[in-house]
């Protein structure tokens, strides 16, 4: 099955979507970009892009911050991507990734005076983080970039640096992913995760304010835990060594959905298995993006008019 792009302002075939490497942003780093799901329900034959608008409305703020001015709103940001998920017709998970740059093939480190792109892709996507069992981590030695040199709250693609340096290191040294701190020694968040503790029965996650992306899949969390379960998320600081008490822990992102956190530092996280307050979050979950669960069928998006065969 093919892959299409929305590329200078037209779909073309994947393999079509081609930039120069004098591209500003290919060079510099100044593009930002968003990562959203289409979620296969194969009872339906459709797919479900989860909270679309959601990621177009941080996606137009990333571009602010950036200074990238793109003639879309977050509506025909929408429409153009089912169109495009439509063309692609994948009867599996799909990655979506629209990414708005710096398209000038000139040379100088600067955000004025430049022109502005978008191209979006899709592509088949299983899981990110195998969390079937939970995963190991590790805290990073590479600190979460500060809001001061790089806002982490925009997905800009130079950033990513940070992160890459973070899960590089995780992985030469045996764990599945790494946890970042803030400069001050509070815990930030994952490589491409948000990340959840509970402890003395409290749910509890970093604040905005400790340089984290403010994820959807996070925020989907608190609201699920909120009304499916009635309990409050509590958002502060956590220490580094709450890792190690916490009796559960756990990681969100759209490619990563809801990984539990089974080790931290060579430290059990609870007694070592997935947390039940973690696994019903995560039953909840998957049938919210799926477009199983009619009560939230308001976070996703059809693709296909009529069912497609399996
Ligand atoms: C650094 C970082 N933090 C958190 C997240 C989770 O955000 P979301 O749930 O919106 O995918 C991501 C993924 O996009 C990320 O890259």
């Amino acid at each position: 099955m093919p892959s299409y792009a929305f590329f200078k302002k037209r779909y073309v075939p994947l393999a079509e979507a081609k930039i120069s490497v004098m591209t500003h942003a290919f060079n510099y780093g100044t593009g930002c970009f968003e990562g959203i799901r289409g979620n296969w329900n194969a009872d339906e034959g459709q797919c479900y892009i989860f909270r679309l608008k959601d990621h177009y409305q941080r996606f137009l703020k990333s571009c602010r911050i950036l200074k990238i001015d793109l003639p879309y709103t977050a509506d025909d940001l929408c429409q153009m991507t089912v169109k495009l998920v439509e063309m692609s017709a994948f009867r599996e998970d799909i990655y979506i990734r629209p990414i708005g740059y710096k398209s000038s093939e000139i040379v100088g480190v600067k955000l004025h005076d430049l022109e502005d792109d978008i191209v979006v892709f899709v592509v088949p996507f299983g899981p990110y983080l195998e969390g079937d069992k939970g995963i190991r981590c590790c805290t990073s030695s590479w600190r979460r970039i500060d809001d001061t040199g790089i806002p982490a709250r925009a997905k800009i693609t130079g950033i990513y640096v940070n992160s890459a340096l973070a899960k590089t290191e995780a992985h030469d040294n045996g764990y599945d992913e790494a946890i970042m701190l803030t400069h001050d020694g509070h815990v930030s968040e994952g490589s491409g995760e948000n990340i959840f503790i509970v402890t003395n029965g409290n749910l509890v996650t970093p604040p905005s304010s400790d340089n984290i992306l403010m994820g959807i899949t996070r925020d989907t969390v608190i609201k699920l835990a909120q009304a499916e379960l009635g309990i409050s998320t509590i958002e502060r600081s956590i220490d580094r060594s709450e890792l190690y008490t916490a009796d559960e822990c756990f990681m969100t992102g759209t490619a990563a959905h809801i990984t539990p956190v089974v080790e931290v530092d060579h430290r059990k996280v609870g007694d070592g298995a997935i947390g039940s307050l973690t696994g019903r979050l995560q039953a909840l979950y998957f049938d919210v993006i799926k477009g199983k669960n009619k009560g939230y069928l308001q976070w996703c998006v059809p693709v296909h008019s009529k069912a497609m065969k399996v």
